[in-house]
């Protein structure tokens, strides 16, 4: 109906730039690189997972999180993909400024790769950072398939040790349902709750830091690296190492605070882009975010937690320099309580702010939507993978963008926009998910330099799968 409405009261849309057209391929040849390719091979099939000694049945490349892919800033990944699922997937670089026909949204960049097929990425990662990947296919990435990239930088101003990646992840596959079982509770809103179903629909717990309700969906699990609390990853080094902690949320409904037990973190990059330094105790991430923070180590045993934000319950990591008695598991630190770091608090590293000039283009994404209907839109328009391109947001190669993101619901949205890292109004942190709040509004810049058709939707898997999407089309 939102559709039809919007239909009748828009002028045609203009043509939007394939995905394959002269000018991304000028745009990939433009970051020219270094010219060494790092090949790897990724098999997405059904896994077994020990959590714990309890096995249970999901999907992952081959171990859930997939081995970390590294390269150096300006070489080509070039990625095999093999589609042992049943079903349809794709690849997506999270965060990546990459070529648009590699950006792994099928229906707009691709066509999905069918099951028992393979398909090859190949783009050049220009800039440094913390990135991730996961499919773009339905509720995918729920059910464990993801994988930290990471993009070095050759001239890296930071010295550091040692480094650890540490993925945070909500999890229940082959537990108490699958990712679609959910999506179809959800979709059914309360009114399906009333008549019956809801088994993993949260209901009433709120989060202060995130105004509002906390997520949509209860999880009997919360991983670290694909490790549950009662069998918890161990990062072991030695007292007064320097290390780099690289986190990333790879949850679907789940906004992490995460913390070390006796530590201060130096946060030193958002979503992969380096910030002023800035000390805490805890740090916010929302589902696609990334930090990377310092913290130089103390002499024991300590607990990494990452309270999963109002859901009373935390993934949970050990931190180990000395031999000694491991910490309970728990479910929060001190630390979790005394700072909480989140992205309005970041100021970009002179490095990457934006060039002053005059904006070109405004923009506006007003997220809609409530729990109760589970309608969430974008600008009025409920996203439909059979034509993608309706509601999209028009921009022209060279222009500056100003982008508002309007909160108009009740809960908080991770609200992320593929190929490009744009800024926070301020100027803040460089970034390409952030947390909006409910009821407020979120405004940032970024220069339209990468030509195609770009997803940009809220990262609550349930929340995009349910019509929070839209594209940001070059014309
Ligand atoms: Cu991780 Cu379209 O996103
Ligand atoms: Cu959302």
């Amino acid at each position: 109906l939102a559709t039809a409405v919007l239909a009748s009261c828009t002028p045609a849309p203009p043509r939007y730039l394939t995905a394959t057209s002269s000018p991304v391929r000028k745009a990939e040849t433009a970051r020219g690189g270094t010219g060494r390719v790092t090949r790897v091979e990724l098999t997405a099939a059904p896994t077994e997972l020990d959590l714990a000694g309890t096995t249970a049945s999901t999907w992952s490349f081959g171990a859930v999180p997939a081995p970390t892919i590294r390269l150096s800033a300006g070489d080509t990944l070039h990625a095999t993909i093999h589609n042992r699922l049943p079903t349809d997937t794709s690849v997506h670089w999270h965060g990546v400024a990459l070529r648009d026909d590699m950006d792994g949204v099928p229906g707009l960049t691709q066509k999905p790769i069918a099951s028992g097929e393979d398909f090859d990425y190949e783009f050049v990662a220009a800039n440094p950072g913390t990135y991730w990947f996961h499919p773009h296919v339905g509720p995918q990435l729920d059910r464990g398939l993801y994988g930290a990239l990471i993009v070095d930088d050759p001239h890296e101003p930071l010295s550091y040790d040692d480094e650890w990646v540490v993925i945070l992840d909500d999890w229940l596959d082959g537990v108490t349902g699958t990712p679609d079982q959910v999506l179809k509770e959800l979709s059914g809103g309360m009114g399906g709750m009333m008549s019956g179903g809801g088994g993993h629909m949260m209901m009433g717990a709120r989060s202060e830091l995130l105004g509002g309700d906390a997520g949509d969906v209860a999880y009997p699990y919360f991983l670290v690296n694909g490790r549950p609390a009662a069998d918890p990853e161990t990062f072991s080094s030695a007292s007064g190492k320097r290390v780099r902690i690289r986190f990333i949320n790879a949850g679907g409904d789940t906004a992490f605070r995460v913390g070390l037990g006796g530590h201060r973190l130096t946060v030193t990059h958002s979503d992969g882009f380096p910030v002023t330094p800035v000390d805490t105790d805890a740090i916010l991430i929302g589902m696609g975010e990334r930090y990377d923070a310092i913290v130089t180590l103390a002499d024991g045993v300590f607990p990494l937690v990452a309270a999963a934000e109002g859901k009373g319950a935390a993934a949970f990591a050990l931190v180990r320099t000395a031999s000694g008695q491991a910490p309970r598991t728990t479910a929060s630190i001190p630390e979790l309580t005394r700072s909480v770091l989140t992205a309005d608090k970041l100021t970009a590293d002179p490095s990457v702010i934006l060039r002053k000039r005059p904006v070109d283009r405004e923009l506006t994404a007003t997220l809609s939507g409530s729990m109760m209907a589970y309608d969430w839109a974008i600008n009025g328009h409920r996203f439909d993978p059979s034509n993608p391109l309706a509601g999209a947001l028009g921009v022209k190669q060279g222009e500056r963008v100003r982008l508002r993101i309007v909160n108009t619901t009740q809960m908080w949205h991770p609200f992320h926009l593929h190929g490009h890292t744009y800024q926070h109004a301020g100027p803040g942190p460089r970034k390409d998910t952030s947390i909006v709040l409910p009821g407020r509004s979120l405004t940032v810049e970024f220069d339209a330099d990468n030509p195609g058709r770009w997803a940009a939707h809220c990262h609550n898997i349930y929340h995009a799968e349910a019509g929070m999407m839209t594209v940001l089309g070059y014309q």
